[in-house]
């Protein structure tokens, strides 16, 4: 059962729902799932075979809709298509169909201009979105003035850490930087802490007051195995480059910060090319 003093919403990190049976099984709750292409290229059914376009967003809804009805109340990310060439109307397009898919679905669009104006009209139309790719603090600005008006629950914002931190900087930080900004905002945006890879980043995003994490089954095993704890007083990781704060407006128009990021850029580069890998 989940701990009384926990109010970081969990979620598992996997295109599996076999998985998220098994984490129902050994932690006994789950506030919601994320999904993303490369995951869906890692779910075992997929091993060895091609698909048409059709067929493999078939298989991806059919993924999404068996997850929903194991944690029907939680929330379900399903991301969009998206390469360096997709158009915000292609996002949209996509993101509408998805939606419908499931009751509980929250879109993924990728933190660039397209995806953004993807965003801002998908909360217009009450659609539910979690903004990925997320590595700076002024891309955190962008998501929220892009999404002002929306009501809390409906945006999530997804920094991954573990991939900032695979390149020498301390992702950890990015999170409480955005806290900390978004501490001076109306509260519509709930952090998900993203790209998890280990136990001291579930225990620093839940110390940190992440209002959400993602994570891959392994670590929520270890987390469950440890007995649930909800603090980590210890991370320090010294190898790691600080992240400094930015004192940003967050009155200001989405267009006004540099949403431009290179692992962004990698980021679109890696999900397009492991959905396109499925294709035959
Ligand atoms: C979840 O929403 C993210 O897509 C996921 O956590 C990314 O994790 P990775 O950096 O390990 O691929």
């Amino acid at each position: 059962m989940k701990p009384e003093n926990l109010r970081t919403k969990i979620f598992l990190d996997s295109g599996d729902p076999a998985e998220t049976k098994e984490t129902m099984a050994f932690l006994g709750f789950l506030d919601g799932q994320t999904t993303n292409p490369s995951l869906i290229a890692k779910n075992p059914e997929t091993a060895g075979k091609k698909f048409t376009r059709e067929e493999l967003l078939g298989f991806y809804r059919g993924v999404v809709e068996e997850v929903s009805r194991v944690i029907p109340e939680g929330s379900v990310s399903i991301e969009v298509y998206a390469d360096k060439h997709t158009s915000a109307e292609e996002m949209l397009r996509q993101g509408r169909e998805m939606f419908a898919w499931i009751p509980n679905a929250h879109i993924k669009y990728p933190t660039t201009r397209e995806g953004l104006k993807a965003a801002q009209q998908s909360v217009k139309e009450g659609m539910r979105v979690n903004m990925t790719l997320v590595f700076s603090q002024q891309q955190a600005a962008a998501v929220y003035a892009a999404t002002r008006g929306a009501k809390r629950g409906n945006v999530f914002l997804s920094p991954f850490i573990g991939r900032l931190d695979d390149r020498g900087e301390n992702g950890m930080d990015l999170i409480e930087n955005i806290l900390k900004m978004y501490q001076k905002g109306d509260g519509h945006v709930e952090v998900l802490t993203a790209s998890v890879r280990n136990l001291h980043h579930l225990l620093a995003a839940v110390q940190l007051g992440s209002d959400i994490l993602t994570s891959p089954l392994k670590v929520l095993r270890e987390w469950a195995q440890a007995g649930l704890p909800a603090r980590e007083d210890f991370y320090k990781p010294e190898a790691l480059t600080p992240i400094l704060y930015e004192e940003l407006n967050l009155e200001q128009d989405w267009t006004a910060f540099d949403i431009s990021h290179e692992l962004t850029d990698v980021g679109v580069e890696r999900f397009s090319a492991d959905w396109n890998a499925l294709l035959s």
